[in-house]
């Protein structure tokens, strides 16, 4: 089965099942500083999963977007990308475990035809001091689906450390492998952070392989969570329940259901393969590598997987908005696009290639993602403009090379000389490695290790610093700085005219940050204007409400807002918030949005612009705050 037959498959079962279908959201975030990107599917659904009703009712079921930047430098076993499709269905405060588990494995061994024989799945364990009960509802409900299979599931414990026992098919795990939140285990959630344990699936290769006897898994006391790879994650069915607070959890007002299944790795145990880089979706662009570099997949698989992996990832990033640079979210796509080159190099391509395989996944992908589709121009530009000025790096790095080779002194390059030539001049270590050793020279391979890891302390602190903002959604400021949002979008508009819209938001407790398209500087008479409308709203004490009406209406009425993939097909309701009274005839704004927001602008207290600058690509970037 193709990868677009099993999405299509997936959201028809859920549909079946009263879901409302949702597009992907964005890959970038919106209002959501803990993090750059958009790393599951739930991820965009967390005000809903807190209590905010979704526009779309309280089935929801989508494939989205995802990107895993962690996993960068892990790509290249048969299972690990850093962007993939993740299959998602959400019950908010609607259905539970019972039909979750149910449609699950329905889903799995009915629909998709898997046999259940190689099906394995782990429960919760709970734990006392968190005051979480054991799953065991969960265990006898998969207890008694295996059972309708004639498949006696024995129950494990301690499987970690003893192996699978006889018969064992379903094992109880702790708060480490089986409990879900966007920051992982509940010691490091944040206060307002939702999350709750999970049952997850997992799907048995070994006994399928050919290769089994010989294999590593053979005498293995292996189990579910073994990083072997004989078992592969499917999905993972969240019970998303609690919230965390000051003195410990406490039930969220709704009991949740946040499912969500790698879509590859569906269709690897659909297809008997293991391995994710043989789906169809992956087949054009290794034809193309292969017309390429005259190399098989089969004799250079890590380079070809790295290849594969990074330019897909990097192919959609650029198609949500995101181009190479050396910030932020920008600084992945350039990670993703040279360590791609450089794998290229590998495979001894000298032309340029990003764009010809960032466009055989364009054609791929052009139904299941029309923005994606529609962004083609920009994307092939981006990815060929960024492969050149890699080239041009290489060639001064390849100067810089030669200045240390031509120092006097014993044939060594240094640690430090090593490093900066990969900081400075994005040079490679190993084609430093390779160059010196033709030029009869060693490197300081120690130094530049601790050099390597000095620099990564350095910058993991930076990052955590950049993102412990904390929970958006939730806290009081954010809120404020939501609705803040709003005026000062509609403010702009106002000064600058209707060129402005909404082209990234992030909001933390501390401040707002908007990126629009505007020529060029501001000037300090605009933003006296615009930081003048904001407040005037502010101190009029207008009243903040929503209404849901259909696309059409809420155009009709006026209202702003990104009408994009996001909000669904004609027909659907959407949610759009008021800020002043309609029957006063006092709107200062009216924007598609999913809130939450204050309930009067009095409560923002005072506007102040800090910072107007440019962020390339005729964006322009806002950060403002509230006193
Ligand atoms: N949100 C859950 C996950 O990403 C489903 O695993």
């Amino acid at each position: 089965m193709t990868i677009s037959e099993i999405r299509e498959q997936y959201l028809k079962f859920f549909a079946d099942h009263d879901h409302a279908i949702l597009p992907s959201a964005s890959l970038v975030p919106e209002n959501d500083p803990t993090t750059l990107f958009t790393g599951s599917g739930m991820q965009p659904m967390v005000s809903y999963l807190l209590g905010e009703p979704h526009p779309r009712g309280v089935r929801i079921s989508d494939s989205q977007k995802c990107f895993r930047s962690g996993d960068i430098d892990e790509v290249g076993d048969n299972r690990h990308t850093t962007f993939f499709e993740m299959l998602g269905n959400w019950s908010l405060g609607d259905y539970f475990k019972q039909e979750q588990i149910s449609w699950m494995f329905e889903f799995l061994t009915n629909r998709l035809g898997l046999d259940p024989q190689n099906l394995y799945v782990t429960v919760f364990r709970g734990n006392t001091e968190l005051n979480i009960p054991k799953d065991e509802e969960s265990a006898a409900l998969w207890q008694s689906l295996f059972a309708s299979k004639n498949i006696e599931a024995r129950i494990g414990e301690d499987s970690e450390k003893n192996g699978m026992g006889p018969g064992e098919r379903i094992f109880y795990y702790g708060e480490k492998k089986n409990w879900w939140s966007r920051m992982g285990v509940p010691s490091n959630m944040a206060v307002g952070e939702p999350g709750g344990p999970d049952t997850e699936m997992f799907w048995d290769f070994g006994a399928n392989r050919q290769l089994h006897e010989t294999s590593v898994w053979k005498e293995e006391p292996c189990h579910v969570n073994c990083d072997c790879g004989r078992f592969v994650e499917i999905g993972n069915n969240v019970f998303m329940q609690y919230v965390k607070k000051e003195n410990g959890f406490q039930e969220l007002s709704q009991r949740n259901v946040d499912f969500g299944g790698g879509l590859e790795r569906i269709a690897a145990a659909v297809n008997g393969d293991p391995d994710v880089f043989r789906m169809d979706v992956f087949a054009p662009a290794i034809q193309t590598l292969l017309v390429m570099s005259g190399k098989q997949y089969e004799t250079h698989t890590h380079a070809f997987r790295v290849i594969l992996d990074h330019l897909r990832a990097a192919t959609f990033l650029i198609g949500d908005g995101v181009n190479p640079s050396n910030k932020d979210q920008g600084y992945f796509v350039r990670r993703l696009i040279r360590r791609a080159v450089r794998f290229a190099h590998q495979l001894n391509i000298s032309e340029n290639v990003c764009a010809k395989i960032g466009a055989t996944f364009i054609d791929v992908y052009a139904d299941a993602y029309p923005s994606l589709s529609a962004a083609r121009e920009q994307v092939v530009i981006e990815l060929e403009k960024e492969e050149k000025k890699f080239q041009q790096t290489l060639k001064q790095g390849m100067k810089k090379f030669v200045e240390l080779l031509n120092q006097e002194g014993e044939k060594k390059i240094s640690g430090v000389d090593a490093f900066d030539l990969v900081q400075s001049y994005g040079f490679p270590i190993e084609l430093t490695q390779e160059l010196a050793q033709e030029n009869g020279f060693v490197i300081d391979i120690e130094t530049f290790k601790a050099e390597k890891e000095k620099h990564q302390a350095l910058s993991r602190a930076g990052s955590e610093q950049k993102f412990k903002g904390g929970l958006a959604d939730t806290s009081e400021m954010s809120v404020k700085y939501h609705t803040a949002t709003h005026l000062l979008h509609q403010a702009l508009r106002q000064v600058l005219g209707d060129m402005v819209v909404q082209k990234g938001s992030n909001i933390t407790p501390e401040r707002l940050r908007f990126d629009f398209p505007y020529p060029e500087r501001l000037t300090e008479d605009q933003l006296k204007q615009v930081e003048g409308l904001v407040n005037e709203a502010i101190l009029k004490k207008l009243p903040v409400h929503f209404e849901m009406l259909t696309l059409d209406e809420a155009k009709a009425r006026g209202a702003i807002g990104l009408f994009t993939d996001k909000y669904a097909e004609v027909g659907d309701k959407v949610k759009v918030y008021f800020v002043g009274d309609e029957a006063m005839e006092d709107v200062f704004s009216k924007e598609v949005c999913g809130g939450p927001h204050v309930s009067n602008t009095s409560e923002l207290g005072k506007f102040q612009i800090q910072k107007e600058e440019s962020i390339g690509s005729g964006l322009r970037r806002i950060k403002a705050i509230l006193s």
